[in-house]
């Protein structure tokens, strides 16, 4: 209407300043309440785990877009909360079983059922969908061959971002593996060694490295999982699934780490995560270069299958040229361009500090073409008003929401280019109206926590979003470096809240304004 219009036009979008202070603050026109935090009860046997990350919301009935299953990843666990082991002891004890165990426990995914009722969302509790998925439940590889001698695997870890299929299952994707039970080094002989985790979990269970690092798919309905091997092992940030007319499926994935690389799968059959090729990016000629040992001689003179080839993508990747990019996180597809938009968190070696977001347009908009250009879209610094760019989140108008991940360790000093940033924060890049095309702050983070996960409710009215690592710089526990989300104990949790209010609604019509 022109009522509704004209709102939309004058909308003023009064964005917030940085903020050092200890608490989630949101601009005017927004609002939040808790969803879940850490230990708290899903059913008689269960917690959630720590340090939620990734948010997929999957409706029960399409009809009814307030009732439905929550995915949530558990990225990583902090030893001083978790299980009361302290890394900083001079003498350091070694870590029990018990702890390892807690630690364990608190790491994977959880999946609860929520429902809204008068503009809240609430657990619906002992709901028989709720479960864990955690760093001991078995889960199959999907791969013919064997992966150091088995085809199920226990668990999964360091599930950082992830996405969700055209079927309507979830995707959790395995990140920074090797803190959990180390890796496999080769030397210039191809001899292999292996290096030591940081968490210590091999010391009593001897899980091999080579069965994370992957992009795992849970079934929202019966908590079962699978590992999809043809989509490579690295530090997965994240999977980005897009659905081709013929039904096969194309999937974009980057590598979180300085130097790493940016991948796509194509499937050769409908609906297959393991039929079909995986390629990485050459952003300089706008090149997919094919991880294909049948057909690439330097590969196979190096790795004896492509099993070797996808569990060690990263030296196949630049065998074959791929481009070194400056740590590719989250990765959307733009609702209305097709474009996809990667963050590129930072790469503070290569003196890259804040960031920057690439956009890749596939050659004439196939999502299965092999070559493509790629451009800066958005490069993070002051004048920019963002540094480190990680989760990015379209909505409903096609208005692009992005999160930023500066580490604890280096935000608020003086020592660090980081200073004017404060707390880590939620912008949102309008796509229409006066703001268009600005980065505007919408949400700013309690002390050393990064806000992640950001995922749309189907009617776009809330924006799910996790607050994880409140308080990690915390080194004593009578005096946290923040105590959000502000309970009786004092003790800082990572939470996942529901956002809501006046200014997602109106940003979820703002495309009215180009009618
Ligand atoms: Fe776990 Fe790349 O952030
Ligand atoms: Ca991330
Ligand atoms: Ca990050
Ligand atoms: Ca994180």
């Amino acid at each position: 209407s022109d009522d509704q219009f004209k709102t939309l036009k004058n909308l003023v979008l009064e964005g917030l300043n940085p903020s050092d202070k200890d608490d989630l603050l949101l601009a005017n026109g927004l609002e939040y309440h808790s969803i879940i935090k850490w230990g708290e009860k899903i059913n008689n046997a269960d917690t959630f785990g720590f340090n939620n990350d990734f948010i997929c919301f999957i409706p029960l009935d399409d009809n009814n877009p307030k009732d439905g299953l929550l995915w949530v990843n558990h990225e990583y666990i902090n030893p001083f909360f978790v299980s009361d082991y302290n890394e900083s002891e001079e003498n350091k004890t070694p870590k029990t079983k018990e702890q390892v165990d807690k630690e364990m426990y608190n790491v994977g995914g959880s999946i609860v059922r929520i429902k809204e009722e008068n503009g809240i969302w609430k657990v619906v509790e002992n709901d028989p969908y709720n479960r864990r998925i955690t760093s001991q439940t078995p889960m199959t590889l999907n791969w013919d061959t064997p992966i150091k001698e088995a085809s199920t695997v226990f668990g999964t870890n360091s599930n950082c971002s992830g996405g969700i299929t055209p079927w309507k299952t979830f995707i959790t994707c395995e990140e920074n593996y090797d803190a959990c039970f180390g890796e496999t080094e080769y030397d210039e002989n191809n001899n292999p060694t292996h290096r030591a985790s940081e968490y210590g979990w091999e010391t009593f269970y001897k899980y091999p490295p080579e069965h994370y690092g992957w992009v795992v798919e849970v079934n929202p309905k019966d908590g079962t999982a699978q590992k999809h091997i043809a989509l490579g092992r690295f530090a997965h940030e994240c999977c980005t699934l897009y659905e081709l007319e013929d039904k096969r499926v194309v999937a974009y994935t980057g590598d979180d780490h300085n130097d790493e690389h940016l991948y796509k799968f194509i499937s050769s059959k409908p609906g297959s995560l393991k039929e079909g090729t995986l390629y990485v990016a050459d952003t300089i000629n706008g090149k997919w270069l094919a991880m294909d040992w049948e057909n690439q001689p330097i590969l196979k003179s190096k790795f004896k299958d492509q099993t070797e080839v996808l569990i060690r993508a990263r030296e196949a990747a630049k065998l074959i040229g791929a481009t070194a990019l400056n740590r590719p996180e989250d990765i959307e597809i733009d609702p209305i361009t097709g474009n996809i938009f990667v963050s590129l968190t930072n790469n503070k070696p290569k003196g890259d500090y804040h960031g920057s977001i690439l956009k890749i347009e596939e050659k004439d908009g196939a999502f299965d073409a092999l070559t493509f250009k790629a451009e800066t879209y958005k490069a993070g610094g002051e004048a920019s008003g963002f540094s480190c760019p990680d989760n990015l989140a379209f909505d409903l108008a096609g208005n692009l929401w992005m999160t930023s991940d500066m580490s604890g360790s280096a935000m608020n000093r003086a020592d660090t280019p980081y200073l004017p940033f404060k707390n880590n924060s939620l912008f949102v890049i309008p796509r229409y109206g006066k703001d268009a095309g600005k980065v505007i702050r919408v949400a700013t983070a309690p002390r050393d926590a990064e806000l992640t996960g950001s995922w749309f409710s189907p009617d776009g009215k809330t924006l799910f979003l996790s607050v994880q690592h409140p308080g990690e710089q915390t080194k004593d526990l009578s005096n946290p470096t923040s105590t959000w989300p502000f309970d009786k104990d004092n003790i800082p949790k990572p939470t996942v809240v529901a956002i809501t209010g006046d200014l997602i609604e109106k940003m979820n019509k703002l495309n009215l304004l180009e009618e």
